[in-house]
């Protein structure tokens, strides 16, 4: 997540205070079903508008953090390449891998200096080329980051245009000459001073950046400014990209009149929540779909917006095929659950209610019921560990409550995004203090706070849950030092517990919560129900267990999530189990004639009649 710092507000949440996490929109635009061999299955006749993206799993790799094979202590592509046997064997589809191009890595990579080049600590374009090869032989699809709302400060089309008011670039960006006055409030996230304008004291104008100073806002409204981004994506696909996560896609279109938006405004028209307001720029749509038809729809690829600022009721605006925009995105409801209101991301002490979760989730189902297609995530690289967050990562629960969310996850319908290290149960580091941070955010977070005079140790405290580089955190391959990840030192500590969480004790444990997550996405894979079938949420105001149908061609599973600590019957109500459990993150399984017993944290999916 990212916070607008100042107005103590963040872009993506209606929590004042609270970090954006990436909320993406992916847009879709073929037919094409190559290279996914279920497509002609008999078992998926009769399904509408089948592609192969609404069926794939999708396996988010952070690369600075996932193998580095040349000892700088940051991941790279030759790390990629040299797991990409052991991304195969999970048998996921697609790979989305964060931003790998030429950046300063103020934002790890969300700053990019070249579109067209590689980052100097990942590798070469023959790396890249050679792994986009490796991915494609083994079946695999690649999604890479496209951040275009910003680049560098450090981009060529920057220094040009703060060089002169007269330099050929000087409209890449927006400028507010300063005869005008202070520019209109606008929100910085990542800013100690919480403010989107900088003063640039070379041409006497202050440039807009929605991030940190870092990220200049490039402007979209400007058509020499798109036609360079348009050719930059054409570059990529050419090179046989299956697609595009697209990050903070629902800012890019601003009113350059840049009136005054008060608080007020905020609390009025959007509900509070400035990401709302910065994500109805006024042709944000036209350039979507400018997009669409110059680039998207003359390849078979897919795209993914993050869904900064979209609600229920803006979504579909974005995922309408009709529109011909994007294919899927990604909301901020679900992970913005259980925070405390005008608090920096600071948890409930009581946690989040699972009657919430349930709604949310619920809901955001049904807006994708008649048309669009959408999304499932519980962690990726703005978010904390889906096992700290979401389930309980004690010794004596994580186990189950791992497998459990792995079980949530996979069964929902919707693609789901599954984020790296979730796999083996990774969970939070849990940093102490703020020297062991990389992450811009919680650093300027602090320091906001300190300038401000407010508790630091209460900050520190609520980070140890909800901070970003609890998700960013080394990837644990075995027991030895540096959990296998390199040989020097790396660049964010490792999680101590890798001697015992680790991908080779895991794989040879036929229980391990690497082989369960492999176990699982083989049944979505096997049967179109758990894809396309109708969700119906069975008990919702139940506290404790998540209960729901899944239904198609007179096929129906059901799914029982135990989210608690205590042993629960379920009642039936009249629901007749046919046969053992398809899946059961328990060894044992207690069902009688009208309920099932589920075990702390027990996660079952039956076929009914
Ligand atoms: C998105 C990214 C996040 C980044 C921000 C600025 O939210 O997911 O990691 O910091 O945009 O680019």
């Amino acid at each position: 997540m990212i916070a607008f710092l100042r107005p103590l507000q963040s872009r993506y949440m209606k929590i004042p205070l609270a970090l954006l996490p990436a909320v993406f929109l992916l847009a879709a635009c073929n037919n094409n079903p190559a290279g996914n061999k279920e497509m002609n299955d008999s078992k998926y006749a009769g399904i509408p508008d089948r592609k192969w993206w609404k069926e794939a799993v999708v396996y988010q790799v952070y690369p600075r953090s996932f193998k580095d094979t040349d000892g700088n202590g940051i991941g790279d592509l030759k790390g990629i390449i040299s797991k990409l046997d052991y991304i195969k064997s999970l048998g996921i589809d697609i790979i989305w891998l964060n931003p790998i191009y030429g950046s300063p890595n103020a934002d790890n990579g969300y700053d990019i200096s070249d579109y067209r080049s590689i980052m100097k600590e990942f590798g070469t374009m023959d790396d890249f080329d050679a792994m986009l090869k490796g991915m494609h032989e083994r079946g695999l699809k690649l999604v890479m980051d496209l951040v275009v709302n910003h680049c560098s400060d450090e981009h060529e089309w920057f220094k040009q245009s703060r060089s002169s008011r007269s330099n050929p670039y000087r409209n890449y960006f927006h400028w507010w000459p300063s005869e005008k006055g202070k520019p209109p409030f606008r929100p910085g996230s990542f800013e100690v001073d919480g403010s989107g304008w900088r003063y640039d004291s070379l041409t006497n104008a202050y440039y807009l950046h929605y991030f940190s100073y870092k990220q200049p806002d490039l402007n979209w409204e400007n058509p020499a400014v798109r036609k360079e981004i348009f050719d930059m994506m054409k570059m990529w696909f050419d090179k046989g990209v299956d697609g595009f996560r697209m990050d903070v896609i629902p800012f890019i279109s601003k009113d350059t009149t840049f009136p005054v938006i008060t608080q007020k405004d905020i609390n009025e028209k959007y509900n509070g929540d400035w990401s709302q307001y910065l994500a109805s720029g006024p042709y944000l749509h036209d350039h979507l779909q400018e997009m669409n038809k110059e680039v998207l729809s003359k390849y078979d690829v897919m795209t993914l917006a993050e869904g900064a600022g979209t609600t229920k009721a803006t979504m579909m605006n974005f995922v309408d095929p009709d529109r011909h925009e994007l294919n899927m995105a990604y909301h901020f409801d679900g992970v913005s659950l259980g925070y405390l209101p005008n608090e920096f991301k600071q948890m409930d002490p009581n946690g989040y209610k699972l009657t919430e979760f349930k709604k949310i989730y619920s809901d955001w189902d049904s807006v994708f019921a008649g048309k669009g297609w959408g999304t499932i995530y519980l962690g990726n690289h703005d978010q904390p560990r889906m096992l700290t967050r979401w389930g309980n990562d004690a010794p004596e629960y994580r186990e189950a409550s791992s497998k459990l969310l792995t079980t949530f996850l996979l069964s929902m319908r919707g693609t789901p995004y599954y984020y790296f290290g979730d796999e083996i149960g990774m969970n939070n580091i849990r940093f102490g203090k703020i020297e062991d941070y990389r992450d811009i955010e919680s650093i300027n977070m602090y320091k906001q706070i300190e300038k401000q005079g407010g508790d630091l140790q209460h900050f520190l405290n609520g980070q140890k849950i909800s901070a970003r580089d609890n998700g960013r955190t080394p990837f644990q391959w075995d027991a030895s030092a540096n959990a296998g990840f390199t040989t020097g030192t790396p660049w964010l500590k490792v999680n101590q517990n890798y001697t015992t969480v680790n991908v080779a004790a895991q794989e040879k444990d036929p229980n391990s919560i690497l082989n369960y997550f492999r176990k699982m996405l083989k049944l979505r894979k096997e049967d179109p129900v758990l894809i396309y079938g109708k969700y119906t949420l069975l008990d919702k105001n139940n506290p404790d267990i998540y209960a729901y149908t899944r239904e198609l061609n007179g096929k129906k599973m059901l799914v029982l999530l135990n989210f608690s600590k205590e042993k629960i019957d379920f009642a039936l109500n009249g629901l007749k189990i046919s046969g053992k459990a398809l899946i059961n993150n328990y060894t044992t399984e207690e069902v009688n004639n009208d309920a099932v017993n589920l075990q702390p944290y027990q996660s079952l999916i039956y076929e009914t009649e």
